[in-house]
């Protein structure tokens, strides 16, 4: 069974996907009106504001911590040291350190630490992956990733951990790659010390390059990844309701009667069909198939802790 723990903005989700999946036990969190309204919808869940009780119970085997991101390393370590799988809503941690350390716990003990990294599980980010790793793209040279729009004007966290943090889980999951650099510029323009405006520059082993623009403060509404390869280029548009992923057959060339000269090809424009599915609902299967010793949990952990690593290094770099 699964415990909940943070019944906020995003928790009541995931309880409600847990419950439609069978298997929501226990519900947590410290305010008692969200108690009040949890135990009545979920009459025969146990609703607690004891994060302990939670772990002491015998039939919960996996924790979905939902709280916010600073009690996120506390609360995951806790539970792992419990003998509890860990779904830990993004970012799972906020240093480097910090997730080394749960991913070591994670590991010796044998379970599972999994990042809600929901992005992960959109049906076009897996297409998008799908495409790169049959070579359909040819060589993939960049990647970037545009999360724009004009508000919600964020007080607490800058553009960079609370935009950026889904391109790049994106962005590393289709390169299976850690950036050896990771640099980030910035302007904190409307609340002191926090970024609204973020232009992110990675570079990884292979010689791929990656962008991230993260913006709330812009006339563009835009949610895209676009994968530039040899051979074909790509484009996830989330603001797009039924073209999702576009792929252009474009790609530079060389023809030999021009003596090497670069020319360019323009061919099909194509659009597949990408699938309709919930992807926290995949993500929250995925916990529960990992939990059953399906999939590779040790590689699922290793993952968030790459993203934490990269943010890290690239707050460093923004607040250089
Ligand atoms: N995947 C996504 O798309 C997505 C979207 C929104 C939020 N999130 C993530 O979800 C997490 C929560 O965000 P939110 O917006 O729901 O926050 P929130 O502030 O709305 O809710 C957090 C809840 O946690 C409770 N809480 C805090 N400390 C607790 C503790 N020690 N024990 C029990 N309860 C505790 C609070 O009382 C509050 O109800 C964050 O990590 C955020 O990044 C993810």
């Amino acid at each position: 069974m699964i415990g909940v723990v943070g019944l906020g903005y995003w928790g009541p989700n995931l309880a409600r996907n847990f419950s439609e999946l069978g298997v929501l036990s226990h519900l947590c969190d410290l305010d008692p009106a969200l108690r009040a309204t949890f135990a009545s919808r979920y009459p025969s869940v146990r609703v607690t504001d004891s994060f302990e009780e939670l772990l002491a119970a015998d039939d919960v085997r996996g924790v979905v911590i939902a709280t916010p991101v600073p009690t996120h390393h506390a609360l995951a370590k806790q539970a792992l040291e419990a003998g509890k799988h860990v779904l830990v809503e993004k970012p799972p941690a906020m240093r480097a350190v910090e997730i080394d350390e749960l991913v070591a716990l994670a590991a010796e003990r044998d379970l599972v630490l999994m990042p809600g990294h929901l992005l992960l599980y959109h049906p076009a980010v897996r297409k998008l992956k799908e495409l790169i790793d049959a070579g359909e793209l040819g060589d993939v040279l960049c990647v970037y990733g545009n999360r724009q729009n004009l508000g919600i004007v964020r007080t607490n966290e800058n553009a960079l951990w609370s935009l950026g943090v889904h391109d790049l889980s994106v962005i590393l999951y289709l390169l299976d790659e850690e950036p050896d650099t990771a640099v980030a510029n910035g302007r904190d323009f409307l609340t002191p010390g926090v970024e609204d405006v973020v232009f992110c520059y990675l570079r990884f082993p292979s010689g791929k390059i990656a962008h991230m623009h993260l913006s709330w403060l812009d006339p563009h509404k835009m949610r895209k990844m676009t994968v530039v390869g040899r051979e074909k280029m790509v484009v996830f548009d989330d603001m797009e309701l039924e073209r999702k992923v576009t792929v252009y057959e474009k790609g530079p060339w060389k023809r030999a009667e021009s003596y090497g000269e670069w020319q360019t090809r323009s061919g099909d424009i194509y659009i597949p069909k990408i699938a309709t599915d919930e992807p926290l609902k995949l993500e929250c299967q995925e916990f529960l198939r990992l939990i059953d010793g399906e999939g590779d949990r040790r590689k699922v952990a290793e993952d968030g802790a790459r993203v934490v690593r990269a943010l890290d290094k690239l707050t460093v770099s923004l607040h250089g």
